[in-house]
């Protein structure tokens, strides 16, 4: 009986660990879309310095490339000037080790309007804002907003506030601003955080939320 707790706690102790050691892809400016010529920053965010994480990416152009291969290192950042289509992807951090982070999904677009939506999971019960931007336009025009491909909102200001955001709210959104055209699509994803589960369920919970078909679906 001792022994099983033992053992259940030291299980639970690797787990945390492995959480935490973990690297964390983020994202500068933050958005999931940009448009061709757009000046992007990507880190990898680790708790471990010693883990030497690599940022890697799969386009339609190449598969696990390095920063060095299509952006410019600066430390454990890549910086990428002049953003372009091709450079459509997923983007992640991955240690020697094996263990990789969070997966992001960019969409360069040679067209004219982006949606400017969270490119790392939402919070459930957090409030999201989406704007709906052009790339010739300053200030912000009406925009439609799209959920799945059906209609949710006309906005006269271009963004939009999803507030307490549940599962539900979960999807592919995009805009669309007359005149000027649409913008591709994002997926949003929701963490949902089960209070009344153990610490061991809810970490099996944020493993599972890094679900890869989203971000092949906003690629095909
Ligand atoms: C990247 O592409 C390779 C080869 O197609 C695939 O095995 C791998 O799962 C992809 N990684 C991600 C994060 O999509
Ligand atoms: C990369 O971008 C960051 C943020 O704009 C900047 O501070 C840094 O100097 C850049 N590094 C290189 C090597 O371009
Ligand atoms: C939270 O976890 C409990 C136990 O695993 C489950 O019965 C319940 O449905 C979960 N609630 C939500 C909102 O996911």
């Amino acid at each position: 009986m001792k022994e099983t707790s033992v053992l259940c706690l030291l299980f639970l102790i690797s787990l945390l660990s492995c959480t935490t050691n973990q690297a964390r892809l983020t994202v500068s400016p933050s958005s999931s879309q940009f448009f061709e010529g757009d000046f992007v920053s990507l880190s990898c965010e680790e708790d471990d310095s010693s883990a030497g994480w690599t940022l890697r990416r799969n386009t339609s152009r190449d598969t696990r490339a390095e920063c060095e291969e299509w952006g410019k290192p600066a430390g454990s950042s890549c910086n990428i000037t002049g953003f372009h289509k091709s450079d459509s992807g997923v983007y992640w951090c991955e240690s020697r080790e094996g263990p990789i982070s969070n997966m992001v999904s960019l969409t360069v677009t040679g067209g004219s309007v982006i949606l400017q939506s969270p490119v790392l999971p939402v919070m459930e019960g957090d409030d999201v804002t989406l704007l709906c931007k052009t790339k010739t336009t300053p200030s912000n025009l009406p925009a439609a907003f799209y959920k799945d491909g059906s209609l949710i909102r006309k906005q006269p200001t271009g963004h939009m506030t999803i507030q307490h955001v549940s599962r539900s709210d979960e999807g592919l959104y995009k805009c669309d601003i007359s005149g000027h055209g649409e913008s591709p699509s994002s997926w949003i994803t929701v963490t949902v955080i089960n209070t009344s589960t153990s610490g061991e369920q809810g970490l099996d919970k944020e493993v599972d939320d890094v679900t890869p078909e989203h971000h092949r679906a906003v690629m095909n």
